[in-house]
C-alpha cells in the first residue's frame, strides 16, 4: 500500500495520456493521493474533467494563475509531494528538463523541485532514438532522474520499436520501489559488473563476452529494496540502471581501486567478469607488423583478485558474494572457489556457449553458502537478481 504518500502527476501531451487515467486509479486504489498537473498539450489528449474526477483533486495547468498562487504557489506545489511522476513524458518535456527551461507550469515545477522525479517516456520511435533525445536522456540520468520504460512494440503511429509508454502497472511498480522503504533502506551495497578491458597497446585490448546484464539487474534489484548502490562497472553493453552511483572503469586494477574507494559497505556482490591476466609488456604506441611474419610476444601478469582481496581485507563487508562462471565441473569448481576466495556465498553458473547464458537474457544458477546449496530453475536474469537481492536482505537482517 501507498497510504499517506503523495504523488504529483504531470500528464504530458501524448496519445498514451489516456493510460495516465488508469495510473491515477491504481495509485488511489493503493491509498496514494494524486495531485494532477496537465500540460497544454496534455489537455488535448485527456480532459481536465476526467483527470480531476479520478484524482479527486483540482487539475493544475496554468503557471500564472493568481488564485492558485494565492492558494498554493508553484514552488510549494513542486515540493508538496513525495514523488513527481511525469507520464507520458514527451520528447519536448525531456528536452526542457535537460536544458533547465521553465516556460510553463510543468517545466517550472520540475526545475523548482527537490523531490525525486520519475519519468515514463512516450514518443515516436524515431524521436526516442534521435541523438538529441538520447543526449537528454543521458543528461537527465546523470541528474538522478529515474525512468520507467519506454517499452518496445507497435505504436499508435503504426511504427514499431521503443517509444511506447510503460503500462500503468509497471509505472506503479516503479513508484512503489521509490516510495516504499525497502528492507535494505539506508544500507550501502557495492556491485561490480561487466568485463574489464586490458590494454595490449593504445588501440587493442583483451576482453571477454560479459554483457553486464546480470550485474546491472542485481544493482537494480538491490536499489529496489532500498539499498544505496555503488555500481562499479567495466565497459559493458547493457547500460547501468538508474538510481545507482555509477563508477565506470576499464581495467581490473582500476576496478579494485574503485571498490576499495567505495568501502565501507554492508554487502558486496562481485558479478564482474574480471580478466585474470593483463599484458605486462603493453605498448604505449600501436604495435606494427614488422614484415618478419613474427607475432608480437605478449607477456601476461596476474591481475589482483578483487573478490579475494576484499573478502580478506580489514573493511570486509558483512556479506560478500562472488560469482563462478564455469564451463565444466561447475559445482566442484564453485565450492572450491568459495573457500579459496574467502567469500560468504558463490553464485555458480555454466557459461558454456551452448547455454546461451553469457550475453543472453536468462541465467541458471546454484547458490552455494557455508550451510548448503540451492539450484534455482532457469529464469530471466532480472528474476535471478530479484531472488538474490531478497536473500541478501534476509541475511543482513539476521546478521
Ligand atoms: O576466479 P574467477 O574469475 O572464476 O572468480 C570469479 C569471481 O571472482 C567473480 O565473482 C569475479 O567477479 C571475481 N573476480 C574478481 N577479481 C578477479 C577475478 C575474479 O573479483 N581478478
Amino acid at each position: 500500500m501507498l497510504t499517506g504518500k503523495r504523488v504529483l502527476l504531470i500528464i504530458g501531451g501524448g496519445i498514451s495520456a489516456y493510460k495516465a487515467l488508469s495510473l491515477i486509479r491504481l495509485l488511489r486504489g493503493q491509498g496514494c493521493a494524486v495531485t494532477p498537473v496537465l500540460t497544454q498539450a496534455g489537455a488535448q489528449c485527456v480532459t481536465p474533467l476526467s483527470v480531476s474526477a479520478l484524482a479527486g483533486q483540482k487539475v493544475h495547468s496554468a503557471l500564472f494563475d493568481l488564485t492558485e498562487e494565492a492558494e498554493m504557489g508553484h514552488i510549494e506545489l513542486s515540493r508538496s509531494a513525495d514523488l513527481i511522476v511525469v507520464a507520458p513524458a514527451t520528447a519536448d518535456l525531456m528536452a526542457k528538463m535537460a536544458a533547465g527551461r521553465a516556460d510553463d507550469l510543468a517545466s517550472t515545477l520540475l526545475l523548482a523541485t527537490d523531490t525525486p522525479v520519475l519519468l515514463a517516456p512516450a514518443m515516436n520511435v524515431r524521436m526516442w532514438q534521435h541523438p538529441a533525445t538520447q543526449r537528454n536522456l543521458a543528461t537527465l540520468r546523470s541528474d538522478s532522474i529515474r525512468f520507467v520504460g519506454p517499452d518496445a512494440g507497435e505504436m499508435a503511429c503504426g511504427e514499431h520499436g521503443p517509444g511506447r509508454m510503460a503500462e500503468p502497472e509497471a509505472i506503479l511498480a516503479a513508484i512503489r520501489a521509490m516510495l516504499v522503504q525497502g528492507p535494505l533502506a539506508g544500507q550501502h551495497v557495492i556491485v561490480t559488473s561487466g568485463p574489464t578491458h586490458e590494454a595490449i597497446d593504445p588501440v587493442r585490448y583483451i576482453a571477454n563476452r560479459s554483457s553486464g546484464a546480470q550485474g546491472a539487474a542485481i544493482a537494480a534489484a538491490l536499489r529496489d529494496l532500498g539499498a544505496s548502490v555503488t555500481f562499479v562497472t567495466g565497459p559493458a553493453v547493457v547500460p547501468p540502471p538508474d538510481g545507482v552511483r555509477v563508477v565506470a572503469v576499464q581495467t581490473a586494477q582500476e576496478m579494485l581501486a574503485a571498490v576499495e574507494a567505495a568501502l565501507p559497505a554492508r554487502a558486496a556482490v562481485f558479478a564482474a567478469a574480471v580478466a585474470d591476466w593483463r599484458v605486462e609488456n603493453a605498448s604505449t604506441s600501436k604495435v606494427k607488423k614488422d614484415g618478419s611474419g613474427q607475432a608480437p610476444a605478449l607477456r601476461f601478469v596476474e591481475n589482483p583478485d578483487i573478490l579475494a582481496t576484499i573478502s580478506r581485507g580489514d573493511t570486509r563487508p558483512a556479506l560478500v558474494v562472488g560469482f563462478a562462471a564455469e564451463t565444466d565441473d561447475v559445482l566442484a569448481h564453485a565450492r572450491a572457489k568459495r573457500l579459496r576466495k574467502g567469500c560468504d556465498w558463490i553464485v555458480a553458473n555454466d557459461v558454456s556457449l551452448h547455454t546461451g547464458i553469457m550475453g543472453g537474457s536468462e541465467n541458471s544458477v546454484t547458490l552455494i553458502t557455508a550451510t548448503g546449496e540451492e539450484t534455482w530453475p532457469r529464469m530471466a536474469k532480472n528474476s535471478v537478481a530479484a531472488q538474490l537481492a531478497a536473500r541478501i536482505a534476509q541475511a543482513l537482517q539476521h546478521d
